[in-house]
């Protein structure tokens, strides 16, 4: 029996990729490295610094700034990014996320966020579904990022459940593996790119029963 759920915050409950693309496409820019979309896939999952080592490792400036310069660099992606932010509603709920909260709401199943990203307290703000969620994991209070089990693991403590009681949901490759190495049960959430090690692999929430899921 299933007692929780543990969920991803972007591209599981909402679509923020565009603006992470946007904000880290532009910033790329003015150090003269070109990403595309397809380069975009990598940075799903990975935290805001281990993104932009991967830009600066595309263009071939790895060693080109210091800690502190990559430190600007960051933060400038991050205030671009939450311009972008500002523009999120209710509207931007991904296809049955608000169904499928309000019927875990009901049945009493408690939901916790498991991201990479220090904005998800805003994002829920901004969806209106911050009550949906008992516990979100700050990512500044872990070692390790996705795809170590760490943040999943840390979400199951918080939600009081084992992590064979919990049932996660993830859009990127680097989140599945977490869910796995953590030992529980994965949805993965197809967005695009093929997804490999899910239990279950879905295009939106609508497509799952919560009865089902809880007697896996
Ligand atoms: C993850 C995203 O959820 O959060 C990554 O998939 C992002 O693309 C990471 O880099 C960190 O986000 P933030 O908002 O802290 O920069
Ligand atoms: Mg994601």
């Amino acid at each position: 029996m299933k007692k929780g759920f543990i969920f991803d915050l972007d591209g599981v409950i909402t679509d923020t990729a565009k603006y992470h693309y946007l904000a880290w496409k532009y910033l790329a820019e003015t150090i003269d490295i070109e990403i595309d979309i397809v380069f975009n896939e990598q940075l799903k999952g990975i935290s805001r610094m281990d993104s932009l080592e991967r830009i600066l490792a595309h263009g071939n400036k790895s060693d080109a700034f210091t800690l502190s310069e990559k430190e600007a660099l960051a933060h400038q992606k991050n205030t671009h990014y939450v311009e972008l932010l500002q523009q999120l509603s209710p509207a931007d709920l991904l296809p049955g996320v608000h169904e499928f909260l309000t019927e875990a709401k009901q049945k009493q199943i408690p939901c916790g966020i498991a991201s990479a990203s220090k904005n998800a307290p805003f994002i829920l703000e901004k969806l209106e579904v911050a009550d949906d969620f008992q516990i979100i994991v700050n990512p500044d209070t872990l070692k390790k990022g996705k795809p170590d089990p760490e943040i999943f693991l840390k979400a199951a403590e918080m939600l009081h459940i084992t992590p064979e009681e919990a049932v996660a949901f993830e859009d990127a490759q680097a989140g599945l593996d977490a869910i796995k190495a953590a030992g529980m049960y994965a949805v993965g959430v197809l967005s695009g790119e093929a997804l490999h090690g899910a239990d279950i692999l879905v295009h939106r929430l609508d497509e799952l029963s919560i009865e089902t899921l809880l007697a896996t």
